[in-house]
C-alpha cells in the first residue's frame, strides 16, 4: 500500500508495484487527474491494442436518426458509416466503385469523399435527382475544405419501368410472348387514341391517328420517347408533306426539347410534344372526358449581358401536370385524412375533416414553387456527346451522337434545411461572339426540362 505523488491508493491498493508505477510515469504513460482525490489512470493507445476483428454481424452502426443531417428522406437510404466501412475495407484510393441501384447516392458520396472514382445508376428520376443534389453538396464541402474533387456527368440511358405497364407472361414460349406484347402495344395505342379523341389511321409508318387537322404519333409505353423516334416521325412528315403533328408520350428523353421543336420548325413543321397523363389507364376518366394532354413544360429566361460578362435570370416556368383526378381522390379519401395532388398545373392539398367536409388548399402559389433545382451551362455546344461504336475491324470508333452534354456550370437548388432558391445566376465571364446557353430546370416531381438560347456577347 503506497501513496503516489500525493494520490491515495484505492481501497485494495494499486494493482502494480511502485517500481512499475515509477517506470510508467517516466514513460509518460500515466494520467494524473487535477484533484488529488481522483484516480491515477494508465494511458493506452488504440493502435497498440490488438482490437477485435469485425464479425459478419454488424450491429454497431445505427440507423439514420429522424433528425439527422444525413437524412435525405429517401425511403431506403443507408447510413454513411456503413458504406464507409465497406469501401474502406474493399478498395483503395483511386479505385472505381459502382452502385447500379444507387438510390440517394450514399455509396457514391462515400466513394467521392474517400478519393475513389465512381459510377452510379438508378431507374428512378427521384433517385438520380437526389443523388445529383447530394454530390454537388459534397463537392461544395470538399472545395471549402481544400480537398480535390472530380466533375461528374449525368447521362440518360432511357430504360424505364417497362413491366409496370406491359407485363408479358414469362411462362410462355418466346413466340407467344412476342405475340402477347404486340397485342398489348396495339391495345395501348387504341386506348391513347380514344383518350385523345382522335381517329385512327393506318396509312402511315409512324402516325397512328388524326385529330383536328394534325397527325398524331404515339411514343412507346415503356420508355421515354427518344430523339430517334421523333426524328423518324419528322422524316415521314418531310416525305409526305405533313406540316402539323402532335407527339404523345409519357416521358421524353432528357434534353430532347426544345431543340427538336426548333429543328422541326426550321423544316416548316409545327411539332407539339405532349404528355400522356396517367389517367389514360382509368376507364371512367375516359368516359367522363376528364383526360387532358398538356404540352411539355416551358422555361422563360432572360440573359443579362454586359462587356464579356453574362448572367442568366429565370423569369418563368410552367408545368401542366394533371396527374390525379380530384373527384376520384375526394371520393376515396377517408374522413380526417388528406392527400396532396396535382390539378391543372397546381399542386393542391385536399383535406377531409372528421365530419367529411372537404377543403382544398393550393400549395403552389407562385411559379417558383414548382422549381426544385435549376442549372446553367454557359456554353452548351462546347462538349459533344460521343459514343464508341465497334467498326468492321473490331476496334472502337468515336462517333458524335448529334447531341451535347449539359455541363453544370452554375446551379441553385432547394435542400431540406434551406428551401430558398436563387433566380439569377452568377456573372460568368466569356469570350465575345455568339454562343448557346442552356438552362435546365428540375421540378419538384423530378422531371426535367431544358431551354437553349442563342446570345451574342
Ligand atoms: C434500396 S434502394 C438503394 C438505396 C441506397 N443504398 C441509398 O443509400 O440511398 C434500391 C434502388 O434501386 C433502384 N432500382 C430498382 N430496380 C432497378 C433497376 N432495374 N435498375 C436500376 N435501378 C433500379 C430503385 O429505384 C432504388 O432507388
Amino acid at each position: 500500500m503506497y501513496e503516489y505523488k500525493g494520490y491515495k491508493p484505492p481501497r485494495n491498493g494499486w494493482a502494480i508495484s511502485r517500481t512499475k508505477m515509477e517506470q510508467w510515469d517516466k514513460e509518460g504513460r500515466l494520467h494524473f487527474p487535477k484533484s488529488k482525490d481522483g484516480r491515477i489512470q494508465r494511458k493506452r493507445y488504440l493502435d497498440e491494442l490488438k482490437g477485435k476483428p469485425v464479425s459478419d454481424l454488424w450491429d454497431d452502426i445505427g440507423q439514420i436518426a429522424a433528425q439527422s443531417h444525413e437524412r435525405l428522406d429517401y425511403p431506403t437510404q443507408k447510413p454513411f458509416a456503413l458504406l464507409e466501412r465497406i469501401i474502406n475495407a474493399s478498395s483503395n484510393e483511386g479505385d472505381l466503385i459502382a452502385d447500379f441501384f444507387c438510390g440517394s447516392g450514399t455509396t457514391l458520396d462515400v466513394a467521392e469523399r474517400l478519393g475513389r472514382k465512381w459510377i452510379g445508376a438508378d431507374l428512378g428520376k427521384f433517385a438520380i435527382h437526389t443523388t445529383r443534389k447530394r454530390l454537388i453538396n459534397t463537392q461544395r464541402q470538399m472545395k471549402k475544405s481544400g480537398c480535390d474533387f472530380r466533375a461528374f456527368e449525368i447521362l440518360n440511358l432511357g430504360k424505364y419501368e417497362r413491366q409496370h405497364y406491359i407485363g408479358v407472361n414469362l411462362g410462355l414460349r418466346e413466340e407467344e410472348q412476342q405475340k402477347q406484347l404486340k397485342k398489348k402495344e396495339a391495345d395501348f395505342v387504341s386506348l391513347i387514341i380514344r383518350a385523345y379523341k382522335a381517329e385512327p389511321t393506318d396509312n402511315f409508318k409512324t402516325f397512328s391517328a388524326k385529330e383536328a387537322g394534325r397527325l398524331v404519333a404515339i411514343g412507346p409505353i415503356n420508355m421515354p420517347a427518344s430523339r430517334l423516334f421523333v426524328e423518324e416521325v419528322i422524316k415521314e412528315c418531310i416525305e409526305k408533306h405533313i406540316t402539323k403533328l402532335d407527339v404523345l408520350a409519357f416521358e421524353y428523353e432528357m434534353g430532347l426539347f426544345p431543340k427538336i421543336q426548333e429543328d422541326a420548325k426550321a423544316k416548316g413543321i409545327d411539332l407539339a410534344l405532349k404528355h400522356i397523363p396517367r389517367e389514360v389507364f382509368d376507364k371512367r376518366a375516359i368516359e367522363r372526358n376528364q383526360i387532358e394532354f398538356h404540352d411539355v413544360s416551358y422555361i422563360e429566361v432572360k440573359p443579362h449581358i454586359k462587356k464579356g460578362i453574362i448572367a442568366v435570370e429565370l423569369t418563368d416556368f410552367s408545368v401542366y401536370y394533371n396527374q390525379d383526378i380530384v373527384d376520384n381522390v375526394i371520393a376515396s379519401l377517408k374522413n380526417g385524412s388528406h392527400k396532396v395532388l396535382v390539378e391543372k398545373g397546381n399542386i393542391i392539398k385536399v383535406l377531409k375533416d372528421k365530419d367529411g367536409i372537404v377543403k382544398r388548399e393550393v400549395l403552389t402559389k407562385h411559379w417558383t414553387d414548382w422549381i426544385d433545382y435549376w442549372a446553367v451551362d454557359f456554353d452548351f455546344e462546347s462538349k459533344k456527346e460521343i459514343k464508341r461504336v465497334v467498326n468492321d475491324e473490331g476496334k472502337f470508333d468515336e462517333v458524335w451522337t448529334g447531341d451535347y452534354i449539359f455541363e453544370n456550370e452554375w446551379q441553385s437548388f432547394r435542400t431540406k434545411e434551406d428551401r430558398s432558391i436563387e433566380l439569377k445566376s452568377v456573372e460568368h465571364e466569356c469570350q465575345k461572339g455568339r454562343r448557346k446557353i442552356a438552362v435546365k430546370v428540375v421540378d419538384i416531381f423530378g422531371n426535367d426540362t431544358m431551354k437553349v438560347i442563342d446570345i451574342k456577347v
